[in-house]
């Protein structure tokens, strides 16, 4: 599922977001962007474990593969480490490709596809971190879709654990509604045990409810003796920004909205209050690493604001220790253009691989 409501804190915030941090200086390391009055800083280094990283979106998290206009395809690979990424990030939707009764079985087509896909980006020597998205039914109705989610763990399990230790696992992608952080918590802690019992190997990648909102990782609750996990949060803040225009989100957001727009100060703090509240849950647990598995604004917005916003989030996680993955390769917020081939020269300068 790809509909998304507004929440409504955001509704109330937008109203206060454009008030002023006193920018100022070049624009950003792009040749296709005109400079700009917003000067989003130093360069900063690139972050362990996972680096820069991109996710493959729209791809296998569709119903079908292709439905929502790509399919992966192996030239992709050497095209993103060749760029200068490290991490793959592969959302893939394997409820849509399984059994509604027990033993819930994987199509093994399905099964046999991710594999090869991974097996492309593993020939590319990328990180690769393997997503189970799309899991609406499990937000929806948790304890009905619970045995379902286990199960279809134990397969994915069994099937990649002899895979590389690149391999990152991710339990699911942005939980939501009524898997609240009670049930969630109770869940993963379940589907960590699934996935150890075959694989004691692969980190495993876990994010708090909310959609994997920062804000929510004070009420994740990581298995504990764990120390394989990485956790992940999602970040598209201001939301009336990145989702302008996009027919996903009821209702559908104006567009015209540019960032940082006239309050650069209070733009800017916006974002680095936010991922403090990551960094300060990772601090106080252990330094666990963060991972900012999405980020990305959709293309309704004008390139320049996109380009802004992305290196100025992109820079501050890096500068908070975050790894990340860009929101995404070549679909609506698309870094990459497979029909000319090209990357878009502000999005890749904006990603620190110009
Ligand atoms: C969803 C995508 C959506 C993106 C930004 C992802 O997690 O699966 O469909 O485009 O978030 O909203």
């Amino acid at each position: 599922m790809r509909s998304r409501n507004v929440p409504w804190l955001v509704c109330l915030l937008m109203a206060g977001m454009l008030v002023g941090c006193g920018g100022g200086g070049a624009g950003l390391p792009s040749a296709s962007v005109p400079s700009s009055t917003f000067d989003s800083g130093p360069e900063t280094t690139r972050t362990l474990p996972l680096g820069r990283g991109i996710n493959l979106g729209n791809m296998l998290e569709a119903p079908m593969e292709g439905a929502w206009g790509f399919s992966v395809q192996q030239a992709f690979f050497p095209i993103i480490k060749g760029k200068g990424f490290d991490t793959v990030r592969i959302p893939a939707n394997f409820a849509a490709h399984a059994a509604s009764s027990e033993p819930y079985t994987v199509d093994p087509i399905f099964m046999s596809r991710v594999a090869t896909v991974l097996d492309w980006a593993f020939q590319q020597n990328l990180n690769v971190m393997l997503d189970f998205h799309g899991y609406q039914e499990l937000c929806d109705a948790p304890l009905a879709q619970e045995a379902r989610f286990l199960a279809l763990w134990a397969q994915i399990a069994d099937r990649f654990k002899d895979a590389p230790d690149r391999l990152y696992l991710e339990l699911l992608n942005e939980p939501n509604g009524n898997l609240n952080s009670e049930l969630w918590n109770r869940i993963l802690a379940k589907a960590v045990g699934v996935v150890r019992a075959v694989d004691a190997r692969h980190t495993l990648v876990i994010g708090g409810t909310n959609w994997n909102s920062a804000y929510a990782l004070k009420d994740l609750q990581l298995p504990p003796g764990e120390s394989k996990v990485i956790a992940t949060f999602h970040f598209y803040s201001p939301f009336t920004f990145t989702h302008q225009g996009a027919e996903w989100v009821t209702p559908i957001l104006p567009t015209g909205i540019s960032w940082p727009g006239p309050n650069v100060q209070g733009a800017c703090k916006a974002i680095t209050d936010e991922l403090e509240v990551a960094l300060a849950w990772s601090r106080a647990n252990g330094n666990i690493p963060l991972f900012m598995g999405e980020f990305g604004a959709y293309s309704k917005g004008d390139l320049q604001s996109r380009a802004n916003w992305t290196a100025y989030v992109r820079k501050q996680a890096e500068q908070r220790g975050c790894s990340w993955a860009y929101w995404e390769f070549c679909a609506g917020f698309g870094a990459y253009d497979t029909g000319t081939g090209y990357w878009n020269q502000a999005l890749a300068g904006a990603l620190g691989v110009p």
